[in-house]
């Protein structure tokens, strides 16, 4: 059982990591996603323009719950949250974000994917971690194996997710999300088309909601 605070990530199963390149596409993008059914949004701080899009789509659209991601110390975290940040996700851990997420009483999933980054994670009080990068980090087997010692740790596996393997990670017991970045491909992004990412998120949600099991995560 997650504490309050990490509620939010059983909301949706399926976090977009979204890249933004121009500030005009922020609100667009995060309303086509939106209207989709993906309502939890990560907004990577890897554009100049990522923490003025936090600020605009925590203002204009209703419905999204906004989180920064590639969060590396405290004062992106910082930054993050002075510009709305619900949550902040990091690609790895340090005492710095824990301290950061403690400070500023915003939740943080921090990045883990040996048995002794868990331990880490776990021991510091971070119950939700970001299985980075998932594909090549032994994927659904490796997080399997990672379950038998850290059974109460929960996983949000991002990192060459898509809509062929999805399911495979959502059908661990302890994976309650995943992540990624196909359903803003980058090419639908430049050329506007937010019809097709609200088809794409959509399908995504769709796949991900049938495959979930019945007790509910
Ligand atoms: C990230 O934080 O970059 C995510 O893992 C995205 O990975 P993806 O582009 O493979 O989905």
């Amino acid at each position: 059982m997650l504490p309050d605070h990490y509620q939010f990530v059983s909301d949706v199963p399926v976090i977009p990591v979204m890249v933004i390149d121009r500030l005009d596409d922020a609100v667009p993008l995060a309303q086509a996603l939106v209207d989709g059914g993906l309502t939890t949004l990560e907004i990577t701080l890897r554009t100049p323009c990522a923490l003025a899009a936090i600020e605009q789509i925590t203002a204009q659209v209703s419905g999204a719950l906004v989180g920064a991601g590639t969060v590396c110390n405290s004062t992106q975290f910082k930054a993050a949250v002075d510009c709305g940040a619900h949550f902040v996700v990091s690609p790895g851990h340090s005492d710095d974000l824990f301290q950061a997420s403690n400070e500023h009483q915003t939740p943080l999933l921090p990045g883990a994917v040996t048995a002794t980054e868990v331990m880490a994670v776990l021991n510091a009080g971070f119950p939700v971690i970001k299985y980075f990068p998932a594909n090549t980090s032994g994927g659904v087997a490796a997080i399997k194996a990672l379950c038998g010692p850290f059974s109460s740790a929960t996983f949000v596996p991002t990192g060459g997710i898509g809509l062929t393997n999805l399911i495979d990670y959502l059908a661990v017991p302890n994976v309650i999300a995943v992540g990624g970045s196909w359903v803003t491909p980058a090419n639908a992004v430049k050329a506007r088309q937010w019809q097709r990412i609200t088809q794409l998120a959509s399908e995504a949600l769709q796949l991900a909601t049938s495959l979930r099991s019945p007790e509910g995560k």
